[in-house]
C-alpha cells in the first residue's frame, strides 16, 4: 500500500490500543521477521470483521506473537472461543502473556504444533477461519479446514498479494508460487464467494456458500 494512503487510513481509523501498541513494539524488539505481525490497520480490520460476524468459534493458523488473535477474539460471542495454532513453541509464552494483558486469555485456546497435524483432530465447526501460516501451505490448510466451516461461514486469507509478487507468473520462489496457486484455486472454486481487499499485503475474504 502507498505510504501516504496507509498514513491517511491510520490517521482516520480508531487509534491502536496500548496493549496492541506494546505487543507490536516488543515483537519488533524481540523477534525475527516482526513484519509478520498484523499491526494496527490490519488488526483493526480483523477486529471489525469479527465483531460484525460475532462468531462462536474461530480458528487461526499462524499465531506468531498473537496480534491478530487478540483482534479476532474481541469479536467473539460471549462464551465463544478462538483456537490458534502455532508451529513455533518458543512463541507460546510471549503470546500468552499478551492474551492476558488484553483480557482475552479465557477466550483463546493455544495449540502448539503443525496445523496439518492438529486441524484433522479438531471436532468443531468454525464460523470464521483466519489463514496466516506458511505461504507454501495455503492450499493444504484450505483443504483441511473447508469441511470444518459452517455453511455461510467465512475464511480470511492474509498476504494474497504477497508484495505484488503474485504478478510474477513464472516465478520459482516457493512462497510466491504457493500464494499464486492458492489464488488460482480459489478463483476456480464456484462454491466460494470471494473478494480481495488491498489492505497491507492483501486480505482475501471468502464465504462458504
Ligand atoms: C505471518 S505469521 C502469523 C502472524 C499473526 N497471525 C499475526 O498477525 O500476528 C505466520 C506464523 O505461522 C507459523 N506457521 C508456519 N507454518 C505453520 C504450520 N504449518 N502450522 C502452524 N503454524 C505455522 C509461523 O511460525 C509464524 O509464526
Amino acid at each position: 500500500m502507498d505510504k501516504w494512503i496507509e498514513k491517511y487510513l491510520t490517521d482516520y481509523s480508531s487509534p491502536e490500543d496500548p496493549v496492541l501498541e506494546d505487543l507490536y513494539r516488543q515483537t519488533h524488539i524481540k523477534f525475527v521477521n516482526p513484519n509478520m505481525s498484523a499491526g494496527h490497520l490490519h488488526g483493526k480490520l480483523l477486529e471489525f470483521i469479527s465483531r460484525m460476524i460475532k462468531p462462536d468459534k474461530i480458528l487461526e493458523i499462524g499465531t506468531f506473537t498473537g496480534y491478530s488473535a487478540i483482534c479476532l477474539a474481541r469479536g467473539l460471542k460471549p462464551g465463544g472461543k478462538l483456537i490458534t495454532i502455532e508451529i513455533n513453541d518458543e512463541l507460546r509464552e510471549f503470546s500468552h502473556s499478551y492474551f492476558c494483558k488484553a483480557g482475552v486469555d479465557s477466550k483463546i485456546i493455544q495449540m502448539t504444533g503443525k496445523a496439518q497435524d492438529i486441524v484433522p483432530g479438531l471436532n468443531h465447526l468454525f464460523d470464521l477461519v483466519y489463514i496466516d501460516g506458511d505461504k507454501r501451505e495455503y492450499i493444504e490448510y484450505f483443504k483441511l479446514i473447508i469441511d470444518k466451516v459452517i455453511r455461510g461461514g467465512f475464511i480470511l486469507a492474509d498476504n494474497v498479494l504477497w508484495g505484488e509478487k503474485v504478478l510474477e507468473k513464472t516465478t520459482k520462489d516457493p512462497q510466491t508460487r504457493g500464494i499464486i496457486e492458492f489464488n488460482e484455486m480459489i478463483r476456480k472454486d464456484k462454491s466460494i464467494e470471494k473478494v480481495i481487499l488491498p489492505v497491507r499485503d492483501g486480505i482475501m475474504l471468502l464465504r462458504v456458500v
